[in-house]
């Protein structure tokens, strides 16, 4: 079927991140950090702007849920420090599971069921001088071994890693193949791509916790550089986010 989607197309070429757009991501960030610091609020303060969020009404507690799904959503937070032990082939399955299905259903939902997106695995070794490529397919739950990659000194600065205050042991990347998403739904196929993705991103948090691992979203690496990593490269698919994960520094 033939479809085009110029606005979603177009949306994700002026969101793309590469050596060329990099420094102005950067300074714009920079720039937004200085001002929340000397604003004292992210949304409203001195710029005139009203408050959506603001409302007549007085305000009442709410109940809390509790149990360990609660508990577990309570204990996440994003964590940029890691020891050197590498993920085991048994933990990066398990770690992945959640998005895995069927044949119980899959962890999260996917508009008209197309789940358009799938994990990548940079997994590297103890020293991180190197790692092994793995492709997840969630419908078999198997992980096929693409290859090599290069250690996270190599890629640190391509992927946006600086912020990780030790190496991680692994990198997930998902990737989606957005095609038949956007010939169902047009433009609005693409916002549902993305909410998809941040879906698993929480599957995967929520996971990693469970399997006393910790980590972060990393939210800048290069599009083409991802995509040339996971040998993905001219074919149909579009790198979306990183979720750097290894086991926690016990020294703290
Ligand atoms: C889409 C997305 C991209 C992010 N990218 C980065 C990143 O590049 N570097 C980083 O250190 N944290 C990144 N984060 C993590 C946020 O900084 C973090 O979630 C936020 O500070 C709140 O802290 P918490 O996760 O501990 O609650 C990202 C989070 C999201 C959802």
């Amino acid at each position: 079927m033939q479809h085009t989607t110029p606005a979603f197309d177009d949306f994700w070429t002026a969101s793309e991140l590469s050596a060329l757009t990099r420094p102005q991501f950067v300074e714009r960030m920079a720039a937004a950090t200085a001002y929340e610091s000397t604003s004292g609020s992210r949304a409203t303060s001195g710029s005139g702007r009203i408050d959506p969020w603001a409302r007549p009404g007085a305000p009442r507690p709410a109940e809390q849920l509790t149990g360990s799904f609660a508990e577990a959503v309570r204990a996440r937070s994003s964590v940029r420090r890691f020891d050197d032990r590498p993920i085991s082939d048994a933990d990066l399955g398990r770690l992945l599971s959640v998005l895995s299905g069927p044949p119980s259903g899959r962890g999260y939902p996917s508009a008209g069921g197309l789940y358009p997106v799938r994990a990548i695995v940079l997994n590297f070794q103890a020293d991180r001088a190197a790692g092994r490529l793995l492709q997840h397919d969630p419908d078999q739950h198997t992980l096929t071994e693409l290859g090599g990659c290069p250690g996270w000194s190599e890629l640190v600065e391509d992927l946006a890693g600086q912020d990780a205050e030790t190496a991680p042991a692994a990198v997930i990347g998902l990737f989606a193949d957005t095609d038949a998403m956007l010939a169902k739904y047009g433009e609005r196929g693409g916002r549902f791509v993305l909410l998809e993705a941040g879906a698993m991103l929480q599957s995967l948090t929520l996971s990693a916790g469970e399997l006393g691992l910790v980590g972060y979203p990393m939210g800048g690496a290069g599009d083409a550089r991802m995509l040339h990593l996971a040998g993905l490269a001219g074919r149909s698919a579009r790198f979306v986010i990183n979720y750097a994960v290894g086991h926690p520094d016990r020294a703290g």
